[in-house]
């Protein structure tokens, strides 16, 4: 019987963790190496080593609706694109809620987890802790969930720089990145195309005398607000639009494309990308094509080597005076305190059956938690993840045998490098609603679209054209919410809300209306 859990990490799939534990009738333990929650979305002043760490600008780049917990929809005030302390409240509020605190040890480090001798029977883990003052200490759980995180370990490839030892600038990883204080009047060359190097180049260029964005492949560039000013991510994602995409997949992508090209024209920014739209997790920024028209941000390509202060770009370019280069290219993971291989067995993508379970253990009761990136949110899919390896441990759900589980991840893995372009970064890429689908379907809280079409179609109807907000997990099965309808009935409300700074009522129940309205043809309004 399990009934303990060591929960590592107090970040958004630790809280998560920690409260599907508790609905569960497990008890958990958490522990935190640091002296509050909210992990990643806490800024710090001074970043800490191992920790992950964000910049003062971050905004989220998942609209609210999708990114909350599935039995807690985020408050109707709040913004649709969260600035990052206003997503650490809504964190707060949800520990508070479901008085998660009393379960987290703060400034408790865990060092390291053994399996205990009787591990085959037992299935039980010591775990031994840290605490600030140097105390050591070792308990011993029945089952450990890690949700550590994954922005940990800068990956700062030098090697691809020839002269960067030499150069006679200021270079550092984007991690350590908080603000473009200090860059007033310089020239900085920002490395790398993803959400963090789009964003610094954004910032520093409204203080640097020029921001140069060097990128070898391009990217497609999306933007948070999306047809008619609604949240990008929740027009054109549903059910139903999914359906479409899957039916045919390169009209989507044509169309798609086309409509990025329409907003502006990647090849003639200079962004274009050799790879299709859902080949790889697009960039999300609304600023950067306004500092490319105003040439505040010059796009150039990979560089091919540094010398002294300039840096001279695979075109034979160069760039003279360089003060500050920002790599912005990216993290590698890092579990010191796990038994060494157990998660990996070569390559850059963790060995894990679902991305949560190490198939090699005599007994499933180790689970990873959010290591995982999509289209969407992350942080329902760590609530997802918790919920089913949860029924795991306790042995409702049975996982299939070694062999099948390894065959599973290759054929995964295969899949991935099929479909999502340099897997070699980004070797944790899911498809947001197939992969929640597989496990609710497991879990038994898949919802029954039909039988809501039948019996509530106002439900129903929003389930299938509506965005796939998180609450639909909750409508049914075990951790059934009663809640769960009402959210949904009321989700546009919630997006309207934060607009709600200069409207008369009617105006607002109007727009409300329509924007349910709209979705009956989201697939044809996007494309
Ligand atoms: C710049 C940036 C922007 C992002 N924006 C979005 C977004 O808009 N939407 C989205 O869905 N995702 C976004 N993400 C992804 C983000 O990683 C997830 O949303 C989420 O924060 C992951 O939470 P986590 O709990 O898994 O990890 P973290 O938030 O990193 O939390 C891990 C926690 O574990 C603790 N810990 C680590 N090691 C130990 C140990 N040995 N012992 C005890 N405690 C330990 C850490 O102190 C930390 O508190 C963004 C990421 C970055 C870098
Ligand atoms: C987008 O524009 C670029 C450049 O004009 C072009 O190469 C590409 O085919 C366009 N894609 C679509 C789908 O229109
Ligand atoms: C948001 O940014 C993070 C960090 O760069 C990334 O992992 C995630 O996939 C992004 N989400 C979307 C919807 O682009």
């Amino acid at each position: 019987m399990v009934c303990t859990v060591a929960v590592i990490g107090a970040g958004p799939s630790g809280l998560t963790s920690i409260k599907s534990c508790l609905d569960e009738g497990l008890e958990p333990t958490c522990f935190e190496s640091s002296d509050d929650i909210g992990g990643l979305w806490r800024f710090k002043e001074h970043p800490d080593p191992g920790r992950a760490n964000i910049y003062q600008s971050v905004i989220i780049n998942s609209s609210k609706e999708m990114m909350s917990y599935s039995d807690f929809p985020p408050p109707a005030h709040l913004p649709n694109n969260m600035h990052h302390p206003q997503l650490l409240s809504y964190l707060r509020l949800y520990a508070q809620t479901f008085d998660l605190f009393k379960h987290i040890y703060f400034q408790t480090t865990v060092v390291s987890v053994r399996q205990r001798p009787d591990f085959p029977v037992s299935g039980q883990w010591e775990v031994e802790t840290e605490r600030r003052e140097g105390q050591r200490e070792i308990q011993v759980f029945d089952a450990v969930m890690v949700c550590t995180g994954h922005f940990t370990q800068p990956h700062l490839p030098l090697n691809d720089f020839p002269g960067i030892e030499e150069f006679e600038g200021r270079y550092f990883h984007s991690w350590e990145y908080l603000s473009a204080e200090g860059l007033q009047g310089k020239r900085v060359v920002v490395v790398g195309i993803g959400n963090s190097g789009g964003d610094i180049a954004v910032d520093a260029s409204r203080v640097a005398e020029q921001v140069y964005l060097s990128t070898r492949k391009g990217a497609w560039v999306v933007s948070r607000v999306g047809a008619g000013g609604l949240p990008g991510d929740l027009v054109g994602t549903s059910r139903l639009d999914r359906l479409v995409q899957k039916l045919f997949p390169s009209w989507i992508t044509m169309m798609m494309e086309k409509k990025l090209n329409r907003t502006f024209d990647h090849r003639l920014y200079g962004l274009q990308p050799k790879h299709r739209f859902f080949a790889q997790i697009p960039v999300v920024n609304d600023d950067l094509p306004g500092r490319i028209i105003s040439g505040r941000v010059l796009v150039k390509p990979n560089i091919r080597e540094i010398k002294g202060s300039s840096v001279v770009f695979e075109d034979g370019s160069v760039v003279e005076k360089v003060d500050v280069v920002v790599f912005a290219t990216g993290y590698n993971y890092d579990f010191p305190f796990l038994p060494s291989g157990l998660l990996t067995n070569g390559g850059h993508r963790l060995c894990l059956y679902r991305h949560v379970f190490p198939p090699g253990l005599a007994r499933p009761s180790l689970a990873v938690v959010g290591f995982i990136c999509n289209l969407g949110a992350i942080n329902p899919l760590a609530e997802m993840q918790a919920r089913w390896a949860i029924h795991v441990f306790k042995g409702l759900l049975t996982l299939p045998s070694q062999e099948a589980m390894l065959q599973d991840i290759k054929r995964d893995t295969s899949t991935l490098q099929n479909r999502f372009a340099c897997l070699e970064r980004h070797p944790l890429q899911v498809d947001h609603i197939p992969y929640m689908d597989s496990m609710a379907e497991e879990l038994g809280v898949r919802p029954n679209l039909l039988g809501l079409l039948l019996r509530e179609p106002g439900v129903g109807l929003r389930v299938l054209l509506g965005p796939c907000t998180p609450y639909q997990y909750r409508l049914r099965g075990p951790g059934q919410w009663d809640g769960a309808r009402q959210a949904i009935l009321t989700q546009w409300e919630r997006v309207a809300q934060p607009f709600r700074t200069r409207m008369p009522c009617i105006l607002f129940l109007l727009i409300i209306l329509e924007m349910f309205l709209q979705l009956l043809w989201s697939p044809l309004v996007v494309n």
